[in-house]
């Protein structure tokens, strides 16, 4: 039974910060936050890229030098994306497979670097690979086939396994990837290497600078809706999430982060297991694009967006804010 007014006051505990610090249900902290780089080639190059503002692309130095940062400010893991030279990128996407690639390098500097200061989540999919820019092997139509990219994709895990990849994260959206790349790591000795899988990533129009960061944007013909899944679906993602699950994810995704924080809901409701959001690229641009509109504080968007994933059940959100936030959330 609830007090009738004026016995109930819900505004008593929030009369004061030390109240309001007192009752807060949930926290962000910088242990809560996935920090995505774009690695490119060269020593010494920093590359700003135009659709993210305050985010550039970082050569393997700079990227160790992040990945300093990070530690430095409380962060538990990067995660790495390459822009891979046209001349690397073909229609079978094999530089994936090169134990060489710009990726595997930059993995092998952090590790090097950092040791297991901090954690390097790698995606896997074949997109930054690709002359036509789709996550996988396409037939003369188009279409992007299932089972003959699985089999590339189980090779570019343990590709970056190999390299001192902790966690391999398939952005791909192929069925049955998860149970395949599971059992090929435990075949070849990585059985500590987790899989955090974007279980649940939508055909969203929220990843343009993403596409432009790694330099896919101006190859893709058509769009990816024939395996990214359709905004309009909830009750799917659950069956995406359990299936994943079964074939042996650690962790799941959703993707976008803000715009499916229902998802998030349901899948920490229904599952209990780890969830992870993606705060992707165009929600980041977006913040920034109200921040220079004068339309926001940055600060307080910033903030409030990461404590609203916490709030849905999130174990932690990638976001390009992460440096930003964990230096404001540790001072
Ligand atoms: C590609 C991939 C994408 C993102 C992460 N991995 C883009 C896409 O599916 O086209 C998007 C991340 C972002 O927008 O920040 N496999």
């Amino acid at each position: 039974m609830t007090a009738p007014y004026p016995l109930l006051r819900l505004r008593r505990t929030r009369a004061t910060a030390w109240s309001r610090a007192l009752h807060r249900e949930v926290l962000v902290t910088p242990a809560d936050l996935i920090w995505p780089l774009f690695v490119t080639e060269g020593s010494g190059v920093e590359q700003p890229i135009a659709s993210l503002p305050g985010v550039s692309r970082w050569s393997v130095d700079g990227i160790v030098a992040r990945a300093k940062e990070a530690v430095a400010a409380g962060i538990p893991c990067l995660a790495l994306f390459p822009n891979t030279q046209p001349d690397r990128r073909s229609h079978d996407g094999k530089e994936a497979l090169n134990p060489d690639n710009l990726m595997c390098r930059a993995i092998r500097a952090i590790k090097d670097a950092c040791g297991d200061d901090i954690g390097v989540l790698t995606d896997v999919a074949l997109d930054p690979y690709t002359s036509h820019g789709q996550d996988g092997l396409i037939d003369e139509a188009g279409y992007v086939l299932n089972d003959a990219t699985v089999e590339v994709l189980v090779g570019q895990s343990l590709n970056q396994a190999a390299a001192g990849a902790d966690v391999i994260a398939p952005s791909d959206m192929m069925d049955g990837r998860i149970g395949l790349i599971r059992e090929a790591l435990e075949g070849n000795g990585h059985v500590n290497v987790q899989i955090m899988s974007y279980a649940a990533k939508y055909a969203s129009a929220f990843y343009g600078p993403f596409r432009d960061a790694v330099g896919s944007s101006g190859l893709l013909k058509g769009d990816k809706k024939t395996y990214q899944m359709d905004p309009g679906n909830a009750e799917e993602a659950l069956r995406e999430v359990e299936s994943d699950l079964a074939e042996g994810a650690d962790s799941v995704m959703v993707k976008p982060g803000l715009p499916y924080l229902d998802i998030a809901v349901r899948v920490k409701e229904t599952f209990g297991v780890p969830v992870f959001a993606y705060q992707v690229s165009g929600e980041y641009a977006m913040i920034e694009a109200a921040v220079a509109a004068g339309a926001g504080d940055r600060n307080g968007l910033v903030l409030e967006t990461l404590l609203a994933f916490k709030r849905a059940g999130c174990s932690g959100v990638l976001t390009y804010h992460a440096l930003h936030a964990a230096r404001l959330l540790g001072a």
